[in-house]
């Protein structure tokens, strides 16, 4: 399959998002946007008006981190431009309301668990979204070490569902991406290690190099 980098602009320079996307985007597949509530991870980060002002050629892949996310986040991130809107599993009470939500939106659906959530939670789920986002690090903070025990889920997820889109999001660099992909994911979300890096595109180039 097919990889796709998607940096994610919660380790960019938060005064210059727009130049940072800029500088990213002729190497990049989509801009991921990782959504904090407060409630479900401890942080809160980007404002629907924040994504809205992000000018981008590039799908924006959102990553809602948030307790119930039907209640108000997908109204507010599909309006502010979602090209791909992604929920977590355990932040929701009703998940098939949640996907339909998106759906209404015209726009992709994702869904995403956590390191100790088991693959199970969302096997009934894997014919109504595009994507599954398989998390490699507990969500809420960027520069975390990657877990390498979600490797297995991604394995058994890419056997049942070969033509899927899977993301990996969390410690992914230039060390550890290969073993994703290997598993079978092919949508790489990384965070520090491009941002944290003085030249952008040779972070990107370098990531893209060590997943073949
Ligand atoms: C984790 C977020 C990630 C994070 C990735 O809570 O969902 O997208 O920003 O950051 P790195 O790549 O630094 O682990
Ligand atoms: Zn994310």
């Amino acid at each position: 399959m097919r990889i796709k980098i998607a940096p994610s602009i919660l380790s960019a320079e938060p005064a210059r998002l727009n130049e940072e996307v800029k500088e990213i985007e002729p190497y990049s597949d989509l801009i991921h946007v990782d959504i904090m509530d407060g409630k479900f991870v401890p942080p809160v980060s980007f404002a629907p008006s924040e994504i809205k002002a992000v000018k981008t050629k590039l799908p924006k892949d959102v990553h809602l981190m948030v307790q119930n996310p039907e209640i108000k986040f997908i109204d507010d991130f599909a309006d502010a431009g979602a090209n791909i809107i992604t929920i977590h599993a355990e932040g929701c009470k009703d998940i098939n309301k949640a996907i339909e939500k998106i759906r209404k939106k015209g726009i992709k659906v994702g869904i995403s668990i956590n390191p100790p959530t088991s693959l199970g939670v969302i096997k009934p789920y894997l014919n109504k979204v595009d994507m599954v986002l398989i998390m490699s690090v507990n969500p809420g903070y960027p520069g975390q070490k990657f877990i390498p025990d979600v490797l297995p889920k991604i394995k058994e997820l890419r056997k049942l569902k070969p033509n899927l889109d899977i993301e990996i999001d969390g410690g992914i660099n230039k060390e550890t991406v290969k073993q994703a992909v290997d598993a079978g994911a092919n949508v790489i979300v990384a965070g520090s290690s491009i941002f944290g890096q003085k030249d952008r595109k040779k972070a990107v180039e370098e990531l893209r190099a060590a997943a073949k």
